[in-house]
């Protein structure tokens, strides 16, 4: 196919069209002599002008576990069932490639660990897997510590001043800033200023979610693509990181040569504790384009993700003053004055439920992307290569006969003493950090992120819509978004103060455990 599909583009279409038309020809499932995947009918309008995912709902509770969308001359298997995510996933992963993500992502990630298959991603998924190491893990508490608290003293700020803050922008920022020094060592300190870096950082970004969204691929029209504004922005932006990695790189080389540390499993340098510092000393390439690529991936992953479950967690407890005591009785009697420490975070179990739910409402992405590499099997209808899938997780996680009350937020409905729910444990009806071989790399630091953010966050603020706020709606870029940002009034907890040896009830505004 790729011959033809190179033709066809220089004949007019852009290469990804060419490709559509023609996996829609090899990917015929009737001429396989199995049943036919059920195909949803007049939906085009339905899926144009909202979240993308949201009308796939709908589609689901109609058609089913797997079903066919037609978009133009694109077609996309949507896939809401468990069995058959785990085995897109899990069982048959070596079948299936990340399809259209790797291209649409290309310009940014090149091949970098989102996007790579094959050869590519086994060999550098086994180079930064161990970057993620427990003591790794463990040293970054004090990071998301410090970040939040300074975010912290930004909220202070606006409670004093009554102002009411817009908390989508604000989770951004925290966590670039907590991911920068993560990941390079690089401090945004975006919650304090926008400089060049952080503004080409945010260009880059949306450009990605422009193009994961986008119907027409304006980017690859020739001409175009070289003289439009936007296009040169993004070119601009994206040398700019390229430079300002390069100086981290070769920075971090310095070190790494200048320390006498040996290289072991539980390698860290505990001035500078970064992924980077880590693939370095363990004898990664410097000069090579794939290191740019893997710490970009890893930017952007880590960014994006935790800024949006630490959003709609905020609406959420917004939306559900009850999980919102709960909670700040949890975070009052595990929290000191100073910065969670690892016990503390293994204490904060209603905390780390609060989290879990929150990503079973708003999974982020909402969906997962995939390509077939060949014929297969799902669900019992036979499949074609070059199929484009998308795992709806968002449906998985909305699924009402797997969940009593699905559209409740309940982290009760999780017992504290039980497992944390993953994947495995929930057999793939929930999948927050997808499953398989390619399950999310920093799975364990996104949660530990988003606990110590919210647990100090809560503890020294209450919070609320703000009055006129505009109303939360959803809308997709990679991850889900707000369409018009989450504006809050924030104000200082105020506490009763705490008299020992009385054996009367305290009684505050702030739910604070009571002495009796
Ligand atoms: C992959 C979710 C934070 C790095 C994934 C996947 C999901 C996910 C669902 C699987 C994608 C797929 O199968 O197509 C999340 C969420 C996060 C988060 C919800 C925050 C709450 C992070 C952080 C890092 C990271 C902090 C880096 C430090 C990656 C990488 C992959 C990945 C490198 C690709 C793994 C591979 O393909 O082998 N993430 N992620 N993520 N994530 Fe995360």
């Amino acid at each position: 196919i790729a011959p033809l599909v190179g033709k066809l583009s220089k004949l007019g279409p852009p290469g990804e069209l060419a490709a559509a038309l023609l996996t829609r020809v090899a990917g015929a499932g009737a001429a396989r002599g199995g049943p036919e995947i059920p195909q949803a009918v007049g939906s085009i309008n339905a899926v144009v002008g909202q979240a993308f995912f949201v009308p796939l709902y709908d589609l689901f509770l109609t058609y089913g576990g797997i079903f066919r969308l037609n978009f133009g001359p694109k077609s996309f298997l949507i896939v809401s069932d468990p069995a058959i995510a785990k085995h897109i996933l899990r069982e048959n992963s070596k079948a299936y490639s990340k399809g259209i993500l790797a291209e649409i992502l290309e310009f940014v990630m090149g091949t970098g660990l989102i996007p790579a298959d094959g050869e590519i991603w086994r060999v550098r998924r086994r180079a930064i897997v161990p970057a993620l190491h427990q003591k790794y893990v463990t040293a970054m508490i004090g990071l998301f510590g410090e970040a939040s608290d300074r975010l912290c003293e930004k909220l202070d700020k606006a409670a004093v001043d009554g102002e009411d803050v817009e908390m989508e922008s604000l989770f951004s920022r925290l966590t670039l800033d907590v991911i920068g020094k993560a990941v390079f060592n690089y401090d945004f300190d975006s919650l304090s200023y926008d400089n060049g870096i952080v503004e080409a950082v945010y260009v880059t970004l949306r450009e990605a979610e422009m193009r994961s969204t986008s119907p027409i691929p304006t980017w690859e029209i020739p001409i175009w693509k070289d003289i439009s504004p936007r296009q040169k922005k993004v070119n601009e932006a994206l040398k700019l990181i390229n430079s300002t990695l390069d100086e981290l790189i070769a920075i971090c080389k310095r070190l790494v040569e200048q320390e006498d540390l040996q290289f072991h499993e539980e390698y860290m340098n505990e001035q500078d504790p970064s992924i980077l510092h880590f693939l370095l000393a363990s004898g990664d390439d410097v000069s090579s384009k794939q290191l740019r690529d893997d710490l970009m991936t890893m930017l952007i992953a880590g960014h994006e993700t935790s800024a949006a479950v630490l959003t709609w967690t905020f609406y959420l407890l917004s939306k559900y003053p009850k999980v919102m005591a709960k909670l700040q009785d949890e975070v009052d009697s595990v929290l000191g004055d100073g910065l969670p420490t690892i016990e503390d975070v293994k204490k904060l179990k209603y905390t780390t439920r609060v989290i879990n739910e929150s990503l079973r409402l708003y999974p982020q992405p909402p969906v997962l992307i995939r390509r077939s590499l060949e014929d297969d099997m799902l669900g019992g209808y036979p499949i074609g290569r070059g199929e484009d899938i998308f795992i709806s997780v968002w449906n998985l996680h909305h699924c009402p006969k797997h969940w009593d009350d699905a559209e409740v937020f309940n982290p009760e409905r999780w017992p504290l003493d039980g497992p944390n729910p993953n994947e495995i444990n929930q057999n793939f009806s929930y999948l927050p950090f997808g499953g398989g071989p390619r399950k999310c790399v920093g799975d364990m630091f996104a949660t530990f992120e988003t606990v110590v953010a919210t647990a100090m966050l809560v503890k020294r603020f209450d919070f609320q819509m703000a009055p006129g706020a505009p109303p939360v709606d959803m809308t997709t870029g990679a991850t889900i978004h707000t369409t018009e940002g989450l504006k809050m009034t924030v104000t200082r907890r105020t506490r009763a103060p705490v008299i020992p040896n009385l054996e009367m009830k305290i009684i505050s505004d702030s739910q604070e455990p009571t002495l009796s």
